[in-house]
């Protein structure tokens, strides 16, 4: 799947040094609710996942340098409600704020509605976490709610935010 900025190929074995690297580093450490990874465990995330039909993991390339720069991907895809969670990081920081984080959320929604055939993608954002909630706004998501409290972060319990978006809604 691609557009005029972004590739988004399904991950593949080799993709999983760069996984693990983004995954560890700072940025996406904070404001994604995984926790630090391993090479084992990306391994292991890798088998349990690669013919698991809920759920589409991506590598992003920039389709101007080729380069890989980042995650994606659609989980919890429900086929009897047509809906799915999606996520997304940017790890290559030389990509960052360049207005790419929209393209990424609005090709993951078109995925979801022309090739999964779905009708909703929804994502959960740290209410704190400015940048991703502006990135699925700006790609035509709606913030839906806010779950107070929803989420233990440092120890402290934060709100995440709902955002969603219906087929037809796509602004990128
Ligand atoms: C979320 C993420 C992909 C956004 O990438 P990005 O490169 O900052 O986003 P973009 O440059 O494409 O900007 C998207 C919009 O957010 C704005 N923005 C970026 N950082 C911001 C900040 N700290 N505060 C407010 N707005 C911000 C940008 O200005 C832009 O809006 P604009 O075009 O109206 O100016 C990136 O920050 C990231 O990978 N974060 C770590 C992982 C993560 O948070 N994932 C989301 C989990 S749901």
């Amino acid at each position: 799947m691609q557009n005029e900025t972004i590739i988004l190929r399904p991950v593949v074995r080799e993709d999983l040094p760069l996984r693990m690297k983004w995954l560890n580093s700072e940025p996406v450490l904070r404001w994604m609710p995984i926790g630090r990874v391993t090479a084992e465990t990306t391994e292991q995330w890798f088998e349990r996942n690669k013919d698991d039909v809920s759920k589409r993991h991506f590598t992003v390339f920039c389709v101007k340098t080729d380069r890989a720069i980042g995650i994606a991907g659609l989980t919890g895809i429900n086929q009897k409600d047509a809906n799915a969670a999606s996520y997304l990081a940017i790890g290559e920081t030389d990509y960052l704020k360049k207005g790419i984080a929209p393209q990424i959320c609005g090709l993951l929604a078109r995925y979801g509605f022309e090739q999964l055939g779905l009708n909703r993608v929804y994502a959960y954002c740290y209410a704190d976490n400015a940048a991703s909630i502006r990135a699925f706004l700006k790609a035509g998501f709606k913030q839906e709610g806010l779950l107070r409290q929803h989420a233990l972060r440092d120890g402290a319990f934060v709100d995440r935010a709902v955002l969603g978006i219906l087929k037809g809604e796509l602004t990128v």
